[in-house]
Order: structure tokens, then sequence, then C-alpha cells
């Protein structure tokens, strides 16, 4: 069969990669795709939110499956506009994708359905929002309530970084229209987990959680980007935690959207901090993660294709019975930026010594902003590549991971240099030390 991924980002070029690994894919094709998918897959120059040239081009090319990657085209409606077409696709409903598109909807559907998150309360009026936070005797974070790519959150750690979190919101509408209302809700603190959860009818099937790393400099300091780097499995996941996230979070959101009237179908992904109270909600989103996604497909053994035509013709229920396979080796994922990102940023420059690196063992290069211009690759985005690795342990994903990274060069290039080490840290002191291998990164 055909099948059509939408995207253009390393998320994207991890999954092109997956699906054309499987039997039943005869081609793959990737609209727009970067410089990456083009390996693994044919691009198409559709853009992401081009939804009635998609729908005609899968029409057209006998597409029998799409998967989305990004949030955009879903909340503009892409699976409604495929559905009624007849087209079969991987995805909510423009009416369930406000799940990650409104924080505020999200917000007041886990007060509704009980499922824990942090306290909370919405504002369109920033006179009023700054009355709130003098009030407040703790940190809070802010929350431009529409999609702003990942960067529409500011962490405080004092009252006049809230007050100017919501200047920068509200008054200079650094985020435009998606500021015009704002959630302020309490700080929590804990260690953050990315549960990503298959869903179809009454049907969840949950992958493997992931770490993300999404502050842009090591040690975490600085702004908030989409992710400067991912690993998984992680130290902190336990079956009775996964469990705990089952109960408490993954059931009553399937449960309340489709008592909601907005049944989801499709990837629920939940952000979570595990605090000591237990998992509480930072946001849903209705994707794959990026770059989660990167160290997840490298893990995954189960055939793609099959477990997303079981999404979307409601055949979930047979993984649910036989679960996921999964290489048990960790996958570590770094991801080279952009000087500038998560603010402005230069494209167009050259990247070298992708060949070098693409030979390493168990390391696969995902791309995440790249183009060809006259035969060379170059930088097209904030996220350039996904370096990604396999290795015995953690540490050993780590090192494999950046000793391909040392193979990589471009202009302003910059990345975090302690991806996976809080993790590999809070292993030493829970393993003896040849479980870890080399104790030199
Ligand atoms: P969100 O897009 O809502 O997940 O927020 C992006 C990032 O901001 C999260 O991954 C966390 O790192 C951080 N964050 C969001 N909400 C909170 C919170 N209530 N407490 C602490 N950190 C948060
Ligand atoms: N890595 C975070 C996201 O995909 O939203």
């Amino acid at each position: 069969m055909k099948v059509l991924v939408v995207g253009k980002g390393g998320r994207e070029h991890a999954l092109c990669w997956k699906l054309r690994q499987s039997p039943r894919v005869q081609a793959v094709y990737c609209a727009p795709g970067n410089a990456g998918t083009a390996l693994e897959a044919i691009n198409i120059e559709i853009e992401a939110h081009e939804i009635d040239r998609l729908v005609r081009f899968a029409r057209q090319e006998g597409i029998a499956l799409t998967v989305v990657g990004p949030e955009e085209p879903l909340a503009l409606g892409i699976v409604d506009a495929f559905e009624k077409e007849g087209l079969r696709i991987v995805g909510p409903t423009k009416a369930a994708a406000e799940l990650e598109a409104s924080k505020v909807f999200a917000k007041e559907f886990m007060r509704q359905f009980d499922i824990p998150t942090a306290e909370f309360r919405v504002f369109d009026d920033p006179d009023l929002a700054k009355k709130y936070i003098e009030t407040r005797d703790h940190p809070v974070v802010v929350k431009a309530d529409g999609l702003a790519g990942g960067k529409g959150v500011i962490v405080c750690s004092t009252k006049e970084e809230a007050l100017a979190a919501v200047d920068k919101i509200m008054v200079e509408q650094a985020f435009g229209l998606a500021g015009r209302r704002i959630v302020i809700e309490r700080r929590l603190e804990g260690q953050e987990l990315s549960v990503f959860a298959l869903v179809s009818g009454r049907t969840i099937v949950m992958l493997e959680p992931v770490q993300d790393h999404k502050p842009a400099f090591d040690e975490d300091r600085g702004p908030n980007t989409g992710g400067m780097g991912a690993f998984s499995p992680t130290p902190i996941e336990t079956p009775e935690l996964m469990r705990e996230i089952q109960r408490s979070i993954l059931v009553p959101a399937v449960h309340g959207m489709r008592y909601s009237r907005r049944p989801f179908r499709g990837i629920l992904y939940a952000g979570l901090m595990v605090t000591p109270q237990g998992p509480r909600v930072l946001e849903f989103n209705v994707r794959l993660g990026d770059p989660e996604t990167q160290p997840l497909m490298m893990r995954l053994q189960t055939d793609l294709c099959a477990l997303l035509e079981a999404v979307a013709y409601d055949k979930l229920e047979a993984f649910a019975d036989t679960g996921l396979q999964w290489d048990p080796r960790p996958a570590v994922c770094v991801v080279l930026a952009s000087e500038g990102y998560p603010g402005p940023y230069q494209k167009g420059r050259t990247i070298f010594g992708l060949e070098r690196a693409a030979q390493l063992p168990d390391v696969k290069v995902f791309h995440s902003g790249t183009r060809f211009s006259d035969g060379r690759i170059v930088t097209d985005g904030g996220r350039v590549l996904a370096v990604t690795a396999l290795g015995e342990n953690l540490l050993e994903a780590k090192r494999r991971a950046y000793e391909a990274v040392k193979c990589i060069e471009f202009a302003g290039m910059f990345y975090r240099r302690d991806i996976a080490d809080r993790a590999i840290r809070r292993l030493r002191l829970q393993q003896p030390p040849r479980e870890l291998g080399p104790q030199t990164p």
C-alpha cells in the first residue's frame, strides 16, 4: 500500500524511515518533507496546512493511509476533510484536536473529568491577571491559550517574571492571537515524562515513555524550545506509575472526550510532571512528539504500518491484547540547532559530515530542518538534525549519539551536551556500575 506522512521535521523523518521498513508498504510519500525524508520517501511539494491539495493528492495517488505529524493541520481539520472523502487518516478531528489547540479547553476539560493537573485560572484581561499573580505565594507558569510552536509557555521563578510574561503574551502579543487568553497555573516540581497512547474507540495502547529536554541550554537553562533531545526508556517509569497514568489520566481523558461528543482517535500525548504526589498533566497534545518520536522509532519493533492501520480502522484491540515489541536497548537523541533558536536564526548554512555520521553503527541522523541547495544539504530550520543512537545501556547510547554529533558541523550549530545525564546519574545510584558500561562518556 501507499502511505503519506504530513510534515517536515525530525518526527516525520523517523516515521518515514520506520514505515519504509514495513513489508506492507509499497511507497512512502512525505508532504512537504525535507532533505532527510527524501532518502526514505518521495517528497511532495505541498505544505502541511494545504489541506485541499493534500486531499486531492491522496485521492489521485491512491494513498491508503495518511499519518499527520504536526498539530497545525489537525487543528485546521485535516482529519475531517480526509474522512469526508472516505480517505483513511490517523489523527483526531478538529473538535478533538481542541485538546491541544486550546490550553483553556484542556484545563477546563481536566477539571471537569478530575484529571490531575496544576491548579489554574483563565484570564482575558492583563490587569486582572496581574492582580491574581500579586496574590499568589508560589511560583507560576503563564501560558498562551492557542498554538505557539511549543514556545507560548513561560515558566516563572518570581512575581516580576510572571508579570513580565503577562505583558509579553497579552500586551506585546508575542504569540499573536494565541495570547488573547492565558492560563496561569501553579508551577510544579518533579520529573517530566512524555507518554503517548494510540487511541481508537475505547481502546488505549501505550507506547514506551520518553523524557524530553525542553530548555535550550545545559542544566535546563534558557528559554523553552520544542525539544533539544530525548531518550527512552527512562529510569523513572515503573509498572505502578504507568498503571497510575493509565487509570487516572488516559482512561478518563478518552472517556471524557467521548462524553463531550469529541471522540478521540489518533495519538494522545500526555506531557506529565511526575511529582511526589503522583503524575500531573502539564499539557495534552494530539500527535507524536518531536524529538520523542526519534528514539521511539529506533526502538519500535512492531510493524508501524500495521499499528497505524489498526488505529485508522478501529482494530486496535488486537494490539491491546498482544502488546508492542520494543528493542530493550535505550535510545538517545541529541538535537543540533541553529544559533538563535528558539528566537530568530539564519538558514541556508551548509551541513558537513552527514555521510561520516551515517556510517556509525546503531546511529541514525534524522533531519529536522534541512533542504537541498545546489547539490548540498543546508540548514532550513531552528532545529536542524536529530542525531539518534541505540546502545547497550543509556550511557553507551549517549556516547554513540555524541560520537556521531562530533562528525557533523555547520556554521552556528549548537546543542545541549547533557542529554540523558540526569537519568544516567539516577541509574548510577540505583545500579552497580558495570550495568552502566564505561564510566567515562
Ligand atoms: P506545555 O506546552 O504546557 O507542556 O509547557 C511546556 C513546558 O513548560 C513543559 O514541558 C514544562 O517544562 C513547562 N511547564 C508547563 N507547565 C508547567 C507547570 N505547571 N510547572 C512546571 N513546569 C511547567
Ligand atoms: N517535544 C515536545 C513536543 O513535541 O511538543
